[in-house]
């Protein structure tokens, strides 16, 4: 049976660069709060004219160069998102079209933060079963047109982020290589702790003006309620993967966690154990980019060497839902 290996990565985020500052002239809010509280000191909010359909296309270039690779070699797409540019269709069909691709499926997927993990796990079944040869894998948010940035909003505004991450998965047989491990859960019992009510189909018409007056379309979110069984979840779910295979976290030589806030980053690290070069976060420059986060800072690592051949990597996210999991593979 085939494994899944990255082929290639990618990432794009917006030019457009939003500091602390930026936020504390309209919201009650300050540089030094934020940074202590959740480490971000800038993140990337989109222009006018530009699309996230836009961002998960540079992203899948820049993986389709690293891959060698032609657009017309992609057997399918799974485009993790929860802010598709239009209600419908996703925005896999979109960047199928601008691939200028053949009728491949582009399938969308709507995970919240662990969306790229998701996305992840149904490439490499359709690898492993062997369907597909090479799968791209896209995680693109545009979180910033959904924030309030009144004083209302301070509390989620300043977390949130635009960006976009690729990579392909492709079969290989070497043995020992690849996608080793994944551990998925989810828990709807929450998942009014972190969502959005509206628009939706719960409503006729699916958001009406007074609704709309009232915020409903804001994220809404118990930060400490999330924060509480993100620190939990993730650890626990890269300890699954690792006692699964019978290794050890200080086995690993590369842990991306979601970034959601350097604080619960840091404390995913403490309770793994790992040294700080066994982690790597990047969430001061980009802030919460919910499906994005992964493939954005996968992207940087590979780019920077920080991955090589035969290096164990784990990749966990936590997010709306709630939803969890993990991903361990041997690079
Ligand atoms: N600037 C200044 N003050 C702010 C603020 C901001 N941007 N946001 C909230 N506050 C205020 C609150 O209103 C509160 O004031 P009060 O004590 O007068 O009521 C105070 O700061 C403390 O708020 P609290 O919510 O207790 O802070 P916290 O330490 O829990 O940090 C978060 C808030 C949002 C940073 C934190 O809960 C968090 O990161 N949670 C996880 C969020 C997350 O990761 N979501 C995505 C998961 S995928």
């Amino acid at each position: 049976m085939p494994t899944s290996i990255v082929l290639g990565t990618g990432r794009a985020v917006p030019g457009r660069v939003v500091t602390n500052d930026e936020f504390s002239g309209s919201m009650d809010t300050s540089d030094e709060w934020i940074r202590t509280r959740t480490g971000i000191r800038e993140r990337r909010w989109i222009s006018p004219g530009e699309t996230g359909v836009d961002l998960g296309l540079e992203a899948t270039r820049q993986a389709l160069a690293a891959a060698g690779m032609q657009p017309g070699e992609l057997d399918a797409i799974i485009y993790a998102t929860i802010t598709p540019d239009h209600f419908l269709p996703g925005n896999g069909v979109y960047l199928q079209t601008r691939l200028g691709l053949g009728p491949i499926p582009a399938i969308d997927l709507r995970m919240q933060c662990a969306g790229f993990v998701y996305a992840l796990s149904v490439a490499d079944a359709f690898i492993r079963g062997g369907m597909y040869r090479r799968v791209l894998v896209v995680g693109q948010e545009i979180q910033s047109t959904r924030m309030d940035v009144s004083p209302k909003g301070r509390h989620t505004a300043v977390l949130f982020a635009d960006g976009a991450g690729a990579a392909i998965l492709g079969a290989t047989d070497e043995p020992g290589r690849g996608i080793l491990a994944f551990d998925l859960h989810s828990d709807g019992a929450f998942a009014e702790k972190l969502w959005v009510e509206e628009p939706g189909s719960l409503h006729n018409p699916t958001i009406s003006a007074d609704r709309y007056e009232a915020g409903t379309y804001f994220l809404q979110m118990d930060g400490k309620e999330v924060f509480r069984h993100a620190v939990h979840r993730m650890p626990e779910s890269v300890r699954t993967c690792l006692d699964r295979l019978g290794l050890a976290p200080s086995e690993i030589a590369l842990l991306i966690p979601h970034q959601a806030n350097m604080r619960i980053s840091e404390m995913v690290q403490r309770e793994l154990g790992l040294a700080d070069s066994q982690v790597y976060n990047n969430i001061e420059r980009y802030g919460n980019t919910t499906s994005a986060t992964i493939p954005i800072a996968l992207d940087e690592c590979v780019r920077a060497g920080r991955v090589a051949p035969g290096d164990l990597v784990a990749l966990t996210a936590f997010g709306s839902g709630f939803v969890w999991g993990s991903v361990v593979m041997r690079w």
